[in-house]
């Protein structure tokens, strides 16, 4: 297996030719798209099941009422919503609403696991609208659980985004991206090394879009509606065509931007979201095109540490290769192919000033020979407050990434905005709009504004990659 590994650092096709070594396994683009189902009933249960994926793969699985990737929700802001978590996989577990604000016994805390039986949701939806989703949070098992299929879209509506009209039904289109590893005889496995806990993360060779391996899909030649979450442990994307096309970026984390924005290329990191527009009508010629990652750099943050993920032989070559996602056929024999009037101004938004703001705090990423990551410092302990924030207040914070791997930072019960960045690279088009989860690579220091407006209580913040998590790189914050 070190042989396919070895592949990864070579050119693209190489590792297209990996995945089919010695067997007639997965061609590319060969599967068509899935679509996770609705949730149709106010459970959610966790249970083990053995799936074959595309007849080929065979995963050891985890699923929400036995479907890859997870039921979606789909609800309407201001809707109450109220479900039962039955977990049946023999392990400690809970849901955590990825972007939400709902109150702390809601959230999923790791301090809530349940072994067995169920534990009830209620809450009221009071997000904008966009994509938002979920997945298990248990204290150094989230990694797993979610490698093995529990996680699922939670999509909200409101009538500020229903009045634009975007593309809706089949022309909206969910895609959670996942990547996984695969051993000889097809199946996918987990078990990370010490480099892969403490270090990179997990990186898997092969993707999975909606639980289907570089699927893909028809489309017509016209404007679609795509909500990208990247679902992986580790692995970050940096979005495009494989032609150069560019596409027009709506929405982020915690909706829909002030404005539209168009890119060509949109890197997007381990629990974010990515609303997008794209036009299948416009300029791509041909009857296809494909949709990849393309390479993007992982600044190396000097010294020794800086080396290390490379001296380990895993981790920074890993991260930044191009990898194909999926791709698009397109059928142009539409008679009429509607298009978007987006207006200047999609969302009214008031962030944060920064004359509210009563505390700036550092929070300083740190690799540390022994331990692995810190906040801090520290390594996450499950009732020690680390940040005490009173409820109302307006803060500042910077998260100073002093490590040689990238940290996609998350923080529960608020959403953000990310104020600025230093370094070589500015804020991306997603970062105009509200985050929840803010990418920080190595020797960057990037600054957040927000209004703790969540009901008092314990909270967590942490990398999302799931590996870092796993091994301790999460913190309380608790809102007084
Ligand atoms: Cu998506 Cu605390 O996690
Ligand atoms: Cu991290």
């Amino acid at each position: 297996y070190t042989g396919a590994s070895a592949g990864l650092l070579l050119a693209p096709s190489i590792i297209t030719s990996c995945v089919t070594d010695g067997t007639s396994r997965s061609e590319l683009y060969q599967y068509p798209l899935q679509f996770p189902e609705s949730l149709d009933r106010d459970e959610l249960k966790a249970s083990p099941s053995n799936l074959t994926i595309a007849g080929e793969y065979s995963l050891d699985a985890f699923l929400f009422n036995g479907s890859l990737p997870g039921p979606t929700i789909r609800k309407r802001r201001g809707e109450r919503f109220q479900i039962q978590f039955q977990n049946d996989i023999g392990q400690e577990s809970i849901i955590h609403w990825h972007g939400m604000i709902v109150p702390p016994e809601m959230d999923g805390h790791p301090k809530d696991v349940i072994s067995e039986g169920n534990y009830s949701y209620d809450f009221k939806i009071n997000q904008r609208a966009g994509t938002y989703w979920y997945h298990p949070h248990p204290h150094q098992i989230t990694g797993p659980q979610v490698y093995r299929g529990l996680a699922g879209f939670f999509i909200v509506t409101d009538e500020e985004e229903e009045a634009l009209n975007l593309p809706s039904g089949e022309f909206e289109i969910p895609l959670i991206i996942q990547d996984r590893k695969i051993d000889d005889s097809g199946n996918l496995y987990y078990n990370p090394s010490m480099p892969e806990r403490m270090m990179t993360g997990y990186l898997g060779e092969h993707i999975f879009i909606n639980g289907v391996p570089n699927p893909h899909h028809e489309v017509q030649a016209r404007p679609y509606r795509l909500r990208l979450l990247n679902g992986s442990n580790a692995r970050i994307y940096n979005i495009a065509f494989r032609n150069g096309h560019s596409f027009t970026v709506i929405g982020s984390d915690g909706g829909l931007l002030p404005q539209p924005v168009e890119t060509s290329e949109l890197l997007i990191a381990p629990g974010e979201r990515a609303d997008l527009l794209v036009d299948f009508s416009e300029g791509f010629s041909g009857n296809s095109t494909e949709l990849i990652s393309k390479e993007f750099s992982v600044p190396s943050n000097g010294g020794m540490m800086g080396n290390m993920p490379q001296m380990m032989g895993q981790g920074g070559p890993e991260q930044g290769i191009e990898f194909p996602l999926m791709k698009f056929r397109i059928n142009n024999d539409v008679d009429s192919s509607p298009s978007i009037n987006l207006p200047q101004q999609l969302s009214e938004i008031n962030f944060p000033s920064r004359n509210d703001v009563v505390r700036e705090r550092e929070i300083e990423l740190n690799m540390e020979m022994m331990t692995g990551h810190t906040i801090n410092g520290r390594l996450f302990e499950m009732l020690r407050v680390d940040e005490q924030i009173s409820q109302g207040d307006t803060e500042i914070w910077e998260f100073i990434n002093n490590s040689a791997v990238p940290h996609p930072m998350h923080i529960h019960a608020v959403q953000f905005k990310v104020l600025n960045r230093s370094g070589y690279r500015d804020l991306i088009p997603t970062e105009s709009g509200w985050k929840d989860t803010v990418l920080v690579m190595p020797g960057e220091r990037v600054r957040v504004i927000m209004t703790f407006n969540a009901q008092s209580g314990l909270y967590v913040f942490h990398c999302h990659n799931l590996e870092h998590e796993d091994a301790g790189m999460m913190a309380n914050l608790e809102i007084t």
